[in-house]
């Protein structure tokens, strides 16, 4: 403990209330210590601190001309020779000093000539006066009359400083000795009893964690997780989709997509150049033949395209455009299990498309795929599914308009009730896979398959409120905001937007 604490701490122990700017005035030390002082020791609660505000003085740089030279009309009295000086070069060279030497009638201005009319060793410099009594009085507010602060203060003499400053009393645990207190409760202090003797340091249960500085998910990253839950929580498996660059035969050719659709050519579709071929060597030739079958002569009571189809075209190797080149993969898996089993399975990855890009386009972006395949299902069942997993995201309304794909028959585009635009908006894709793309994937007949895609980026944007598709995904989206957006539920989200 400081000589200064423990004299503090004795006076204030005797019963004297002391103040922070009085006791730096009295040791002749800066206030920063004494006010040290006080907070140390009021942290403790040895003493108890009191704020108080008080007002002081300070001179300006014309207050300290005054005070070390005479106010500005004593000089121009002590300087005027007694035969007078030209009004001109007086009024230039004192023009404060000769407006009050005029009003206290020091001086007289006459045919041009300015003459003393006082002798300076007999009249008071007033001014100067009052500021010697300010700094006789410590500068302290109460050392002049209203009035002559007010005068002060119009000639700018001086300008008016707060000070804070505390009193001190005996405080709660006022002693002259300090106690040091722990932080913490030991084992060792409840072994030996001495806890019940020790002083333990308030805990501040108010106090701020430190700001967490790291990084959260993408907004995408976590739609993508919360989907991907929802789905598994309705019995979906979720299907490999580390493929970005496929081959066409799975992507368009699988899918009983004829091979001069115009996706396929170079406006929707990004063709790789090395390797620009994929050899198909792992993929089973019978399906190979069966699919040129399907394409050229149909089957099952199709007709097919009645085409030459071509091996090299359906080699080319692409960027996939859709994860429904995930579910061809995977339907011809599941067709290998005998006899076959149902399976219900999702995905959510990244696709590729050669759009112009724009507000709401951009040329990759992340598809929600799912698929049901089983015996008899109908469209009544692709529209429950749906149903269910829109009402599971937080969209309760939606609505089914016919559509075409070439893979799916029949075919529906889905529209959900965009609360921010207040209008239907189309949301995802979905349909029936045609009996000529399952019967050369392998799957016996009478197996169905229910099947819908929406873009991962639609439901993200109206969850985070987006209106520019560049600002969610790309290379110009902000750290910031990533950074600080938060995690909330997305179905919560949507209602409460919906609410409004
Ligand atoms: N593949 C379709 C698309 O890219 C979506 C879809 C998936 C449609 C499954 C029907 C069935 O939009």
């Amino acid at each position: 403990m400081s000589e200064l604490e423990l004299e503090v701490l004795r006076r204030v122990g005797a019963g004297e209330t002391l103040n922070t700017l009085d006791l730096a005035t009295e040791k002749g030390v800066e206030h920063a210590v004494t006010s040290g002082v006080v907070r140390t020791l009021a942290a403790d609660e040895m003493v108890t601190m009191d704020q108080k505000e008080s007002k002081c003085f300070a001179l300006t740089k014309d207050g300290e001309e005054t005070l070390a030279k005479g106010s500005p009309e004593m000089i121009l009295l002590q300087t005027l020779p007694a035969e007078g000086a030209p009004l001109a070069e007086i009024k230039k060279a004192h023009k404060v000093g000769m407006g009050h030497c005029m009003k206290k009638k020091w001086i007289q201005a006459q045919d041009g000539m300015v003459k003393p009319v006082a002798d300076p060793t007999r009249v008071a410099d007033e001014l100067a006066d009052i500021l010697k009594r300010v700094q006789a009085g410590s500068f302290a507010e109460d050392s002049i009359s209203a009035d002559e602060a007010k005068t002060l203060k119009k000639r700018n003499q001086v300008t008016v400083i707060k000070t804070v400053s505390w009193d001190m009393s005996k405080g709660p645990q006022w002693a002259t000795q300090r106690v040091k207190k722990e932080v913490a409760l030991t084992k060792e202090m409840l072994d030996s009893g001495s806890w019940a003797s020790t002083q333990f340091k308030p805990v501040n249960l108010r106090s701020l964690g430190v700001t967490n500085s790291a990084g959260y998910l993408h907004p995408l990253m976590q739609v993508r997780t919360e989907f991907r839950k929802i789905l598994i929580g309705m019995g979906f498996e979720e299907m490999p989709t580390n493929r970005w660059v496929e081959s066409s035969f799975w992507n368009f050719d699988a899918l009983f997509q004829p091979q001069q659709h115009p996706a396929r050519d170079a406006h929707d579709t990004f063709f790789v150049k090395e390797p620009a071929e994929a050899s198909l060597a792992n993929v089973d030739p019978t399906l190979v033949e069966d699919v040129k079958d399907m394409h050229e002569h149909g089957g099952g009571g199709s007709i097919g395209y009645r085409y030459d189809w071509s091996l090299d075209e359906a080699k080319k190797n692409i960027l996939r455009t859709h994860t429904t080149a995930v579910s061809s993969r995977m339907l011809h898996e599941l067709a290998k299990n005998k006899p076959f089993q149902p399976a219900k399975y999702f995905s959510i990855d990244r696709v590729f498309r050669n759009e112009t890009v724009d507000a709401t386009h951009l040329a990759e972006f992340h598809q929600v795929e799912g698929l049901v395949a089983d015996y008899n299902l109908s469209l009544g069942d692709l529209i429950g599914v749906i149903k269910n997993f829109f009402s599971a995201i937080g969209i309760d309304n939606v609505r089914f308009k016919p559509a075409y794909n070439p893979y799916t028959e029949p075919s529906m585009e889905i529209f959900g009730y965009h609360p921010d635009l207040k209008k239907w908006t189309e949301i995802g894709n979905s349909g029936m896979f045609r009996p000529e793309m399952l019967k050369p994937l392998g799957l016996p007949e009478g197996v169905r398959v229910i099947a819908w895609g929406l873009a991962l980026e639609r439901p993200t944007m109206i969850k985070f409120r987006v209106r520019k598709i560049k600002e969610l995904f790309g290379h110009k989206i902000s750290l910031e905001k990533s950074r600080t957006s938060q995690l909330p539920l997305f179905k919560e989200h949507v209602n409460a937007s919906s609410e409004k």
